[in-house]
């Protein structure tokens, strides 16, 4: 068993707050266990939690057809999410749970699948990889750096959804935009070095 799976398993058994008590099962990352990019949304929805796999609602069929519009293949990236447990009435996910959840589970995801590309989808997982709060309007589509990788924040595509424009600087628009400077920066990078990225990981409890 790989390490990564490994650290599924654990996750699966995890117990560690409140999303628990209205959780069907846990919805651990998928996706290349090797990927170069990593998307991270906030936290799994319904459907997600029926079926126990990350973006695979309606905000993720968007996510594929962005990927796809790109020419970037699902199978190539790694999709999860800032909390495993869908929150009650798809609610944000409160501060107590996204910090013990990212230090269990999601720092631990991305010190071992090692991502050059990180792609915090919306407001939540960019206040996680910024660590500030800060409007996802201000900063989507600029890069920053977190334990040496790159972030490029982007918008979820749920308010994708809510926000279905296609003119010029509407949410839609720049998400193009923005998916496509992806693909030319995930174009320009060499091979995926040996290098460790050292995070706040915390070790399971369990
Ligand atoms: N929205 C998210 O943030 N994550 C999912 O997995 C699905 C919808």
């Amino acid at each position: 068993m790989s390490a990564l799976e490994d650290l599924k398993r654990q996750a699966l058994l995890c117990t560690g707050c409140r999303l628990v008590e209205g959780r069907t099962q846990v919805v651990f990352g998928e996706g290349h266990p090797d990927a170069r990019l990593m998307f991270v949304g906030e936290g799994p929805g319904a459907d997600e939690d029926r079926l126990g796999r990350p973006f695979v609602g309606k905000a993720g069929q968007l996510l594929d057809r962005i990927l796809e519009a790109a020419g970037i293949p699902r199978e190539s990236v790694y999709i999860t999410n800032v909390v495993k447990c869908r929150p009650p009435n798809n609610r944000a996910p409160l501060p107590d749970e996204a910090k013990l959840c990212t230090s269990l589970w999601l720092s631990r995801e991305v010190e071992l699948v090692r991502p050059q590309i990180i792609i915090p989808l919306g407001s939540v997982a960019t206040q996680y990889f910024l660590g500030q709060k800060v409007s996802i309007t201000k900063v989507r589509g600029q890069w920053f750096e977190w334990h040496g990788v790159k972030v490029f924040p982007m918008f979820h595509p749920a308010y994708l959804l809510r926000n279905p424009s296609r003119a010029p600087g509407s949410p839609k628009a720049l998400t193009w935009r923005d998916i496509r400077e992806v693909k030319a920066a995930l174009d320009q990078l060499g091979p995926k070095p040996d290098r460790v990225i050292k995070t706040a990981a915390q070790d399971p409890l369990f």
